[in-house]
């Protein structure tokens, strides 16, 4: 066990493999700047200066899930609540593939109003506009996972939020640990690339716990890892957390670029919600991805994961245009391809 910075970030660029009490010791360091600038010039290295655009569809607020963290968990009836019908989504992907974005994003609480079948025509016509197609729609079973491979869908998200068992119990009520991580094993058997991560700042979580849900990240592995720092939400039954988010967020997924250095690392959302210029800060520690939101302006503020949300009141093309120029401020471009993860060894 190394237990210096120096030496520990020349390991990590080299074999891109550290053990848990190194990872710790990364998360606990003040010398951020150091891990960044690794993490940076790692991004380069591997997956270069293009940034990967997905056009996020947030096509549903329905859940039947009942999240301490969510502002549209199922008890909630503060908020308004509104799913679209798939010509509507159809719609907006055409429109959003028109905008040149590579990657669709299909966005929903947990909503049973959408069943195999829906969602299976909905990914095929969608493919016809010569897009990747991403879900996020939760846990479902091996054969329903199964059919929206065989619609062809590319690519699914499940964020495992976290492995700590007794946070998860507690924060995930009615769902189990063991059957998110079987459902992340089901989407990679049945070949889609593997999108996944964690949220940072719960509170309870401890710096241990994160150090293990890196590890597990690497193992499945994850082609995509997302890690949002936790933002409190007024309608949920969870506490504050006094941590700083933001920063352990970042610095989450500067470790993670560095141990997995070729996957697609979102610069998330919630980063730019805690600070006005977060994706363009995540972007330069280790992050090659952004999810501008392709939703219509009247939905988005319904969307409300956790208060504060970007862009409420903007629309698809204008939220299309303003990353863009974001992007080429920090002398980065936004990619023409379809931004599938280059597995380099
Ligand atoms: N703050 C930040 N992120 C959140 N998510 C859910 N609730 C919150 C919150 N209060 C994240 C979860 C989920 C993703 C869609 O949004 O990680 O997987
Ligand atoms: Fe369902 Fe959050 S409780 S998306």
């Amino acid at each position: 066990m190394i237990n210096d910075i120096t030496s520990i970030l020349e390991k990590a660029i080299k074999l891109h493999s550290l053990n848990e009490r190194e990872i710790l010791y990364l998360l606990k360091t003040e010398k951020n700047d150091k891990l960044f600038s690794a993490a940076d010039k790692i991004r380069e290295e591997y997956v270069g200066d293009e940034v990967h655009l997905r056009a996020l569809i947030e096509f549903s607020n329905y859940c039947k899930q009942n999240c301490l963290y969510c502002g549209i968990r199922k008890d909630n009836t503060k908020i308004i609540r509104y799913r679209l019908v798939p010509q509507e989504i159809i719609n907006l992907a055409k429109k959003a593939a028109n905008y040149g974005y590579k990657t669709i994003v299909l966005q929903s609480g947990e909503d049973l109003y959408y069943t195999v079948d829906i969602i299976s025509k909905m990914i095929f016509e969608i493919k016809k506009f010569d897009v990747a197609v991403t879900l996020s729609i939760g846990e479902k079973t091996f054969e329903e996972y199964k059919a929206y491979r065989k619609a062809g869908a590319d690519r699914y998200l499940l964020r495992i939020e976290t492995t700590d068992e007794m946070l998860y119990d507690r924060l995930d009520p009615c769902m189990s640990l063991k059957n998110r991580m079987n459902c992340l094993e089901d989407i990679k058997k049945l070949g889609y690339e593997v999108g996944s991560g964690i949220m940072v700042g719960l509170p309870g979580q401890t710096l241990e716990s994160i150090a293990k849900d890196i590890v597990y990240l690497k193992s499945i592995p994850v082609d995509m890892a997302g890690i949002g720092p936790f933002i409190y939400h007024p309608g949920t039954p969870i506490e504050k957390s006094e941590c700083n988010s933001f920063d352990l967020a970042l610095k989450v997924m500067a470790i993670l670029r560095l141990l997995m250095p070729d996957i697609n690392i979102p610069a998330t959302t919630a980063m730019e919600t805690l600070n006005p210029n977060g994706r363009l800060i995540a972007l330069q520690c280790g992050a090659n991805v952004v999810m501008p939101n392709a939703t219509e302006t009247q939905y988005r503020r319904h969307y409300e994961i956790y208060p504060g949300k970007i862009c409420p009141g903007d629309s698809p093309g204008h939220c299309r245009f303003c990353i863009e120029n974001k992007i080429k401020s920090i002398n980065r471009y936004a990619a023409k391809n379809k931004g599938y993860r280059r597995i380099i060894n």
